[in-house]
């Protein structure tokens, strides 16, 4: 596999991008304690560098992770040492027999070769997690939604920070559905870690993705953000979902 999630970006995310994690372990956890779920296990795919889990096992929940990145899954073991973090790719995870909620925060979901290969795998995830919910319990993702780029097409991001200079090209192709980006730079400080990245993510619409939820057993509300905004920023999408009786 070509470099996922190495050293230099591992750094650069723990750094700056966890709050996506946070605002979603946040959420889950308001909804939890509003339906009176207090303690249980919760399963979270993709748990980066453990800023969510540490959330939610300081909130009293037991967490069992995984995550395809080692050096996510390092930093993670390191933060919440308490729980089991297995590196593997979210098709290789061995799940538990019940969890009070499923969550993948910060566009784990949406990682794919191809359109086909996310399709497949959504509905193959969304079968396992009902049958490893317990009644009522959750499943909160967040999804790259088509139009992140614009009209364009195209995004070109640098930033220039204290510890790391990094630049993005993303390009968009609505036909296939992907979403390329290309990450480059470096960081600053010593050991200096070059970052050079190719990540493909599959777009969705939405509307697919709650019928999809509706048809698999579950509710569907789509928000713009784990802070529960209604959907105002294209190209970005939490759903929160509640297994529904049979
Ligand atoms: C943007 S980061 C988000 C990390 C963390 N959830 C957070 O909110 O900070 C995306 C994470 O998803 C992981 N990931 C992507 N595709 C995956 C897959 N198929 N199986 C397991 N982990 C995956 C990456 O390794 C990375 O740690």
């Amino acid at each position: 596999m070509s470099a996922f999630y190495e050293e230099g970006l591992t750094e650069i995310h723990t750094a700056d991008y966890g709050d996506v994690g946070l605002s979603g372990a946040a959420m889950v956890l308001k909804t939890l304690h509003a339906a009176n779920v207090t303690s249980g296990l919760i399963v979270e795919l993709g748990c980066g560098p453990g800023l969510s889990a540490r959330q939610l096992v300081d909130a009293g929940f037991d967490v069992v992770a995984c995550d395809a990145s080692a050096s996510m899954v390092n930093r993670a073991q390191a933060l919440v040492p308490e729980v089991e973090i297995i590196h593997c790719d979210l098709e290789q995870f061995v799940w538990p027999a019940e969890a009070v909620a499923v969550v993948a925060f910060g566009e784990v979901l949406s990682y794919a070769s191809s359109a086909q290969a996310f399709d497949q795998r959504l509905q193959q995830l969304l079968d396992r997690t009902r049958q490893v919910l317990c009644a009522g319990g959750l499943f909160v993702f967040d999804l790259v939604l088509a139009g992140r780029t614009g009209p364009t097409l195209k995004r070109h991001l640098h930033h220039d920070r204290a510890a790391y200079e990094l630049s993005v090209d993303a390009v968009e192709d609505p036909t296939h559905r992907t979403l390329d980006r290309w990450i480059y730079g470096a960081t600053k400080t010593e050991p200096v870690m070059v970052i050079d990245e190719q990540h493909r993510q599959i777009t969705s619409e939405a509307n697919d993705i709650t019928d999809l939820l509706h048809q698999c057993g579950f509710s569907a509300d789509v928000f713009g953000d784990y802070r529960k905004t209604q959907v105002t920023t294209p190209g970005w999408g939490v759903f929160l979902s509640v297994k529904l009786p049979q």
